[in-house]
């Protein structure tokens, strides 16, 4: 065959591999509203980047009649590219090749890109839209899967680890991206769940449709499983390229600082008068976190799960931090279980990748009670414990209004090695609010006291007592334990002042093969 031939022959093999499924399968997926694996890639990665391997791989199975039926890629496109010039490993997966389901050399594909990805130090961005382990493979199906796990708990800590959920996602092929660092689904097209619909009614008699039992906003607000919705691919895609401009490429790099044009003394005079002076009533903590950072942009990351703490990432005079702050606005942003899973597992996202965690706290304690308590909140608690004083990263903590009870100790208190500590002159730092520390303190008193009149006066004056003792936060500055006590409208600059301080900071914990946080 003459080498024009040849060209040929690998220009056509090259058509058919990106014809996937065929044209009228390609049609089906765009008549349902989504895009193909091989469009969603174009949209991900900077133009003309991607490079792809493996298009010619096939599977190797003949049962059930396959040895006749097989495609160019087998059901998943891999390869690299780069992301705002910064290189990325992909994997997207082909819902028009049997169903996008997974064979042993498509798992084989995915874990050659992903040791790729470790061997030079890059991100991992998987796209998800399969009908699971592709059922005619058995359990080579079953193996594919769980080397995909194993590389993804190896990659875990080293490079950043993205998903998205595009399509269907069931059974055991939920536990990849679970595995990984952040997950994104788009509303209405996409379901993630352990046994589906069918199986649940069989076992439990509940019914329920996919997108109740496993939909985007469900597992946004009540798995928290994702950690993102977007409203469409294309918005989902770019929430992607957005959330690794704040991270570095690997563990052993820093986040990559931009350019800022937002300058570093900025005051607002908003925040001298943003918290009421009745300490009970709520204000938005958002508002802060925006009048704060760079260009007031703030990508918030598990925005409906347990509202009463914010997390996600902003810049400081355009260096990536990850914000953590309680949200006085739901439940007075008191610490329970959700919260404190939250804000734990992203702590320790910010430590294993250098970037460092700003607290902002304005906490009322820890949320009583026996759904708390048989929960484990004893357990989940000590889950942001554990990741504050496991963290190496810079810490910086501002204290807003109230730090009480073991809550003022979990969030970035300098007791869990925080860095530069301040408090606004609001603050009040103490083991409880004043009505119950009077209750504990003055009870026998209380109760001897006939006189309704009298007794509310004798309460009046102890909390006043109280108050005009630790209502403040110089008891805490007097012990060090504040480093300042700062004038709201100057935070920002304050904060970037102690960012550039901490910008060589160096820690570490003592040797050991891993730590073994509560789980
Ligand atoms: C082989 C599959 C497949 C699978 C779909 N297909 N899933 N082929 N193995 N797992 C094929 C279909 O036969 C069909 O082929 C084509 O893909 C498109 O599927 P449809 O059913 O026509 O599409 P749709 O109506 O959109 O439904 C999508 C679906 C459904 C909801 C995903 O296909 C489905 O329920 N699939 C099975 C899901 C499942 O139970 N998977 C196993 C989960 S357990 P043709 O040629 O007819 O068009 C699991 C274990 C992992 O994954 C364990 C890891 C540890």
């Amino acid at each position: 065959m003459p080498i024009s031939e040849k060209i040929k022959e690998l220009m056509e093999k090259r058509e058919e591999a990106r014809l996937g499924g065929g044209k009228s399968r390609i049609e089906a997926q765009h008549s349902k509203g989504k895009l193909t694996a091989r469009e969603r890639i174009e949209l991900l990665l900077d133009d003309g980047s991607f490079e792809e391997f493996d298009m010619f791989v096939t599977h190797r199975t003949t049962d059930f009649g396959l040895d006749k039926k097989s495609y160019l890629s087998d059901g998943v496109v891999t390869g690299y590219g780069t992301i705002d010039g910064r290189l990325v490993y992909v994997f997207s997966q082909d819902f028009t090749v049997f169903g996008g389901s997974l064979s042993e050399t498509y798992a084989q594909k995915i874990c050659k890109i992903m040791d790729k990805a470790l061997k030079m130090g890059a991100p991992v961005i998987g796209i998800n839209d399969s009908g699971g382990a592709r059922i005619q493979e058995g359990v080579r199906s079953l193996a594919g899967y769980a080397d995909i796990f194993q590389k993804n708990i190896l990659a875990s800590g080293v490079i950043p680890q993205i998903s998205a959920i595009f399509g269907p996602c069931a059974g055991g092929a939920v536990y990849s991206p679970a595995l990984t660092d952040f997950t994104i689904m788009s509303k209405g097209s996409s379901y993630m769940f352990v046994t589906g619909p069918k199986v649940v009614k069989t076992v439990t008699g509940e019914v329920v449709t996919e997108e109740e039992l496993g939909g985007a906003m469900i597992h946004a607000s009540k798995s928290g499983v994702t950690h993102f919705v977007a409203e469409n691919e294309e918005e989902g895609i770019m929430l992607i390229r957005k959330l690794l401009s704040y991270l570095p490429q690997n563990n052993l790099e820093d986040p990559p600082v931009i350019q800022c044009d937002d300058p570093i003394d900025r005051v607002d005079d908003f925040l001298n008068e943003v918290i009421p002076e009745n300490p009970n009533k709520p204000y938005d903590v958002k508002d802060i976190i925006h009048s704060i950072v760079d260009n007031n942009e703030f990508l918030e990351v598990q925005r409906y799960y347990a509202p009463n703490i914010v997390i996600g990432f902003a810049r400081f005079n355009g260096m990536p931090v990850g914000i953590v702050a309680n949200q006085p606005n739901y439940l007075a942003g008191v610490l329970d279980i959700n919260a404190s899973r939250k804000a734990g597992r992203f702590v320790r996202f910010c430590d294993a990748f250098n970037i460092p965690v700003v607290t902002l706290v304005d906490v009322p304690g820890f949320l009583p009670g026996t759904a708390q308590e048989y929960g484990g909140i004893i357990l989940h608690g000590a889950k942001l414990l554990f990741a504050y004083g496991e963290a190496t990263v810079p810490k910086i903590t501002i204290i807003l209004r109230k730090a009480y009870g073991g809550a003022y100790d979990v969030m970035g208190s300098k007791h869990l090695r925080g860095d530069i500590n301040y408090a606004w002159p609001i603050a009040e730092i103490a083991v409880m609010g004043p009505r119950g520390a009077i209750e504990v303190l003055h009870n026998k008193e209380i109760s001897k006291i006939e006189d309704d009149a009298e007794r509310s006066q004798f309460i009046l004056q102890k909390e006043k007592e109280y108050k005009d003792k630790f209502a403040n936060p110089y008891v805490a500055a007097k012990y060090g334990y504040i480093d300042d006590v700062i004038e709201p409208r100057n935070t920002r600059f304050r904060i970037i002042r102690a960012l550039q301080s901490l910008s060589t900071k160096k820690d570490t914990n003592p040797p050991k093969k891993h730590s073994n946080i509560p789980l």
